[in-house]
């Protein structure tokens, strides 16, 4: 028996199969579900992907910065789907300028965009699938601990610290229709996301000595596992949290 049988889930954010969108979706089907992908910009490309997961799913296009996009959602997925007993936000993007150590000069037009990509599109998200959702449903969205200053992160550190305050206030919205929201805090991983961060490979070098268990860069395998639990029966008490899959950086200081 899967963990996920019998449920669907839809998934946002595959762009490549090194996307942990797309570790999460091929989990999700090996573990039972019936999943449902949307994708940002190259629709050819994430059409290309989601050949390669164990079923092929169905893409829906999905800007979070259009709201006819977001507007229609629920009645596209409904096309697919009956219902939908969980959602995967794997979404994020800021422009060059807000990150790699030019935190004091970026404009605010370029951190809006950061903010309305990754942090509102969770609320976004989250309400544009409400039509669908079933009781006992998980919201799921991807993380990178906020509790810090990062090097090079910079504005989109300051989104993921957004994203984690708006993952408390869903919860507490949400939690009258019993559906859990929760957020899963990644280590670096070596997605098209983190390349496009300057600077990234400062990440890179440190976290797998620092983290206790050691920590794989190229292996999504452990996020997707979190998420999937995260979106399973098992996780029934279990909202507004954040779970962190990092090898345990977070955990250590110095
Ligand atoms: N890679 C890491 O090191 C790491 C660590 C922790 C958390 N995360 C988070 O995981 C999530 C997924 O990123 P990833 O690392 O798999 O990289 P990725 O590049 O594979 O995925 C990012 C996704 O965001 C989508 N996107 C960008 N702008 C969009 C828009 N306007 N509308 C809809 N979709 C849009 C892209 O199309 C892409 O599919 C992000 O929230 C990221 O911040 C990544």
């Amino acid at each position: 028996m899967g963990l996920l049988d019998g449920k669907r889930i839809l998934v946002s954010g595959v762009l490549t199969d090194a996307s942990i969108g797309f570790a999460v979706a091929k989990l999700a089907q090996e573990e039972g579900a019936t999943v449902v992908l949307t994708g940002f910009g190259r629709l050819s490309l994430v059409e290309r992907i989601a050949k390669r997961l164990p079923e092929q799913a169905p893409v829906l296009e999905l800007d979070v910065q259009n709201t006819d996009h977001l507007d229609t959602l629920a009645a596209r997925v409904g096309e697919h789907v009956d219902g939908l007993d969980g959602v995967v936000h794997s979404i994020g993007f800021a422009p060059q300028s807000a990150m790699g150590g030019n935190f004091l000069n970026t404009s605010w037009e370029d951190v809006a965009t950061a903010l309305q990509v990754s942090t509102y599109s969770y609320k976004s998200l989250a309400v544009a699938c409400l039509p669908l959702m079933k009781e006992g449903g998980a919201v799921v969205g991807l993380d990178f601990d906020a509790s810090k200053a990062w090097p090079v992160y910079d504005w989109m550190g300051v989104a993921k610290a957004g994203l984690e305050s708006c993952n408390r206030y869903l919860a507490r919205d949400l939690g009258k229709q019993n559906i859990r929201v929760n957020l899963v805090a990644a280590g670096p991983l070596r997605t098209m996301a983190a390349k496009s961060i300057p600077g990234f490979r400062e990440f890179e070098d440190s976290w797998p000595e620092k983290a206790p268990l050691g920590w794989d860069l190229g292996d999504t395998g452990p996020t997707a596992r979190a998420c999937v639990a995260l979106l399973s029966d098992w996780f029934p008490a279990t909202t507004g949290e954040i779970v962190h899959v990092d090898g345990g950086v977070h955990a250590i200081g110095g």
